[in-house]
């Protein structure tokens, strides 16, 4: 598996990059808010908790195992402010499954730059890294997540109701995913009449 450490990927209005001990202050900007928290399995965190999550994304910058992570910083061109993070996560190497998953500040959302920011790590994930599938794991009611996966054409494919008590209520789960030859088909039909949103990625890896 490719590494990505000197990675870079363009997209229309962002680049993504591996994360640097220098994103502190952008990161405490949205890790410290209990709303972004809302469905994610950690509690905000204050500044030595962000401090000790920047450290260990800082290191998991490359895809050598199932169980590694790698984590990009996605920075808005025109800022160049951090305003979120995306994690691809190596889950299976003889079936090469994948996990997704995603955390963007909430002054940036809602101007599409998830979507442009997440369909360019999936693309990643399928062309540079030849997973066959890639999943994502939202709660019930995280309606921002679920339209941001069924938009990027991912697969409702389980809804696990009440499976589990999180932060004392009942949790429900959704689970999307996407194959290869999908994400193929789609991007085929994306690039025509006329290719929109270019993405590059700016380190070419060797699978
Ligand atoms: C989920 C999240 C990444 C979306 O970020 P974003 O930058 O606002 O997403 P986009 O602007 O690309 O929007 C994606 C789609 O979701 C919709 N959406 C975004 N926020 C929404 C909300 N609060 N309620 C309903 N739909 C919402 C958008 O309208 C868009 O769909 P559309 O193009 O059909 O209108 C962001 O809300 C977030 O970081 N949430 C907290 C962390 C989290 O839940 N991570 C996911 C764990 S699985």
């Amino acid at each position: 598996m490719a590494s990505n450490k000197d990675l870079a990927i363009k997209t229309e209005r962002l680049t993504l990059r591996p994360f640097k001990k220098s994103d502190l202050e952008a990161m405490m900007a949205y890790h410290a808010l209990p709303e972004v928290q809302r469905y994610l399995d950690w509690k905000a965190r204050d500044r030595v908790e962000v401090e000790s999550a920047l450290q260990s994304m800082v290191k998991q910058n490359r895809l050598t195992r199932p169980g590694d992570t790698i984590h990009l910083a996605v920075v808005e061109d025109d800022s160049e402010a951090v305003i979120g993070q995306i994690a691809l996560r190596w889950t299976d190497a003889t079936a090469g499954q994948a996990e997704v998953r995603f955390i963007f500040n909430p002054e940036f959302r809602r101007q599409g730059y998830a979507s442009e920011a997440v369909s360019a790590v999936i693309g990643l994930g399928f062309e540079s890294f030849n997973f066959h599938r890639i999943f994502a794991i939202c709660a019930g009611k995280n309606q921002a997540s679920a339209r941001l996966l069924k938009k990027l054409g991912m697969r409702l494919e389980a809804h696990y109701r009440e499976h589990a008590l999180f932060q004392g209520e009942w949790d429900e789960e959704l689970h999307f995913a996407i194959l290869d030859r999908e994400w193929k088909r789609s991007e085929k039909v994306k690039e025509f009449p006329q290719a929109k949103g270019k993405t590059t990625i700016s380190s070419p890896m060797v699978a």
